[in-house]
């Protein structure tokens, strides 16, 4: 796997399957690697906690890094190349340009700006690899059609494609937060899912939802159109962590 900090150093040729990652990598992370490898003729992984779409900078700072590691199981997974910019290299002094991404739906509402950053840092991403496929989770729902909505509005010609969440055995959506929940704060995360899939096969998925939630302080529950697919979606914060995840109600993820 060669690692690559400067972009100007990427050369790939092929078809190129792009996975854009924070780092800390998981199980769900891999997936995401299996499904670019079987698709793609090369595989690019980027590793880049990026600043502009954190609201709070003490969020910024705790989020979980260990790039020796993210790169060993990179490796391992079969990821050819590993972008790795600096701050500096993605956004140089002088960085001016945004996209406005208009916030629908409540992870928007929740986090001001937080679109905005997601999707700029796409938009960079796509220009820097030109992936002819891009692959993201379904536990970030809202981001997913929010960077399909970029590529369509925009005419960047990805191909967008969401894999299933990939949870630990107890049904807790894997996360790279889920490192600063402690055991009792884990314990009680699990009411998100348990709630949603209760509630996702009931007449009022939202209100069973927020009924089977109780305790569990959620921002917001929601359903999700996902290209078709309904989705139920909701973020709880647990101790000073907040969560977020979403199960099918309708439809499957094209
Ligand atoms: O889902 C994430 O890890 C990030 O939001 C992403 C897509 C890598 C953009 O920074």
């Amino acid at each position: 796997m060669k690692v690559v900090r400067g972009i100007s150093e990427l050369r790939l040729d092929g078809e190129v399957g792009l996975v854009p990652t924070m780092g800390a990598l998981h199980a769900g992370h891999i997936s995401l690697f299996d499904a670019a490898r079987a698709e793609n003729d090369v595989v690019v992984a980027s590793l880049f906690v990026n600043p502009a779409q954190f609201g709070e900078q003490s969020d910024l700072a705790r989020y979980p890094r260990d790039e020796a590691r993210d790169l060993e199981l990179a490796e391992q997974a079969g990821v050819d190349v590993l972008f790795a910019p600096t701050i500096e290299e993605m956004y140089p002094t002088g960085f001016a340009t945004w996209v406005d991404a208009e916030e629908t739906g409540a992870e928007g509402g929740a986090r001001p700006g937080h679109f905005r950053g997601v999707a700029t840092v796409c938009l960079k991403l796509f220009n820097i690899v030109h992936p002819t496929r891009a692959y993201f989770g379904q536990k970030d729902a809202q981001q997913t059609i929010v960077v399909r909505r970029l590529v369509r509005d925009l005419n960047l010609g990805v191909d967008v494609r969401v894999l299933a969440t990939v949870r630990d055995e107890d049904g807790l959506a894997l996360s790279s937060r889920n490192a600063l929940l402690t055991p009792a704060e884990r314990e009680r995360a699990l009411g998100l899912p348990r709630a949603l899939t209760k509630a996702a096969a009931s007449a009022d998925p939202v209100a069973a939802a927020r009924a089977e939630l109780n305790g569990l302080d959620p921002d917001y529950v929601e359903l999700l159109d996902l290209d078709g697919a309904t989705l139920l979606a909701a973020a709880v914060r647990v101790g000073s962590i907040r969560l977020i995840d979403n199960v099918l109600v309708k439809g499957a993820l094209a």
